[in-house]
């Protein structure tokens, strides 16, 4: 991994930062004299990694907010707690995710993956966007995978329960965070913050815990260290704090092109334009 004390007095937000490799790029992050928020669902992991976190770094500034990411509601509560605690972010890494098996819907009746990975991101970053603009070079990281490329938008089909299969959907939720990701760099242009995505390649995670046999067997033999896959995160966010610019996208260490529909004007205003509506609905309903 690279090493940039340009990174020393940031303030940071990690979604997914209670296990994986959003737990290692906030380990690694902690190293330095910033302060972190990591967000997830799960309490007892939550507190876990604050306590490993700052065992590992000697760094005391670092907190845990719970939010589920399947409900709307609690991630605009989650946007108003992170205010309160840091009225300026720095760096956001929008990083939690999921697979999910079986069909499940989240609490605002979206399909969960693409509740958790794309639209409660959607809201905790459009929430969270006046504490960015007061940072002197806000950073905003979607994690996402190469997986986008093998899938398009569905737009008449967010809750998925036609023909579901979990790799289509989390596909789908990835090639919404790119399209997200360039959409916003695009309405960013005229500030200081970048906006930047990557893929940290296949990763061996809990993330594939509950998938069939030879998936779990498949992801074992081939999928990089957790450690490889949060140091192309980490290298992302140090790159960014002084050079680079903003709506790209990174294959783990590569600049690469995003695929074709991610480039598409009208798909991208569209995706923004439906979400705007179905958050707003879903929150004053
Ligand atoms: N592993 C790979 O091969 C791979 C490849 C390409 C891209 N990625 C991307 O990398 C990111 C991190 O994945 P990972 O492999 O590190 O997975 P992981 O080990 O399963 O960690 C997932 C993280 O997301 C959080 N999370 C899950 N459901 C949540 C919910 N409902 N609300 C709030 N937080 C939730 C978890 O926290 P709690 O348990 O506390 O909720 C955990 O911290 C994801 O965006 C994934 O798509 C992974």
């Amino acid at each position: 991994m690279m090493e940039d004390s340009n990174v020393n007095g940031n303030n940071i937000v990690i979604t997914g930062g209670t296990r994986g490799i959003g737990k290692n790029v906030s380990l690694k992050l902690a190293a330095y004299s910033t302060k972190i928020i990591i967000v997830g669902s799960d309490p007892l992991a939550g507190d876990n990694a604050v306590t490993d976190i700052k065992n590992s770094s000697d760094n005391e500034n670092v907190d845990f907010i719970k939010c589920d990411f399947s409900s709307l509601k609690q991630v605009e509560q989650l946007s108003k707690d992170i205010s309160k605690k840091m009225p300026t972010v720095d760096i956001l890494v929008n990083n939690a995710g999921i697979v999910s098996p079986k069909h499940q819907l989240s609490d605002d009746r979206i399909e969960k993956t693409l509740a958790v990975n794309y639209f409660s991101h959607v809201l905790l970053t459009t929430s969270l966007l006046e504490n960015i603009k007061t940072s002197k070079n806000g950073l905003i990281v979607n994690v996402t995978s190469d997986c986008h490329k093998l899938r398009t938008f569905d737009f008449t089909d967010f809750d998925n329960s036609k023909d579901y299969h979990w790799m289509l959907a989390y596909n789908r939720s990835k090639l919404a965070n790119v399209l997200f990701n360039h959409e916003l760099a695009d309405r960013l242009i005229d500030t200081n913050i970048k906006v930047n995505s990557i893929s940290p390649g296949g990763v061996r995670t809990g993330i594939y815990d509950e998938l069939q046999f030879f998936v779990r067997l498949a992801s074992k033999l081939t999928c990089s260290s957790v450690d490889k896959g949060a140091n192309y995160i980490c290298n992302l966010i140090f790159q960014n704090l002084t050079k680079g610019g903003s709506g790209l996208y990174y294959s783990k260490s590569k600049l690469k092109k995003s695929c074709d529909a991610t480039y598409d004007k009208n798909l991208k205003t569209s995706l923004w334009d439906l979400t705007e509506k179905m958050i707003s609905m879903k929150l004053n309903k």
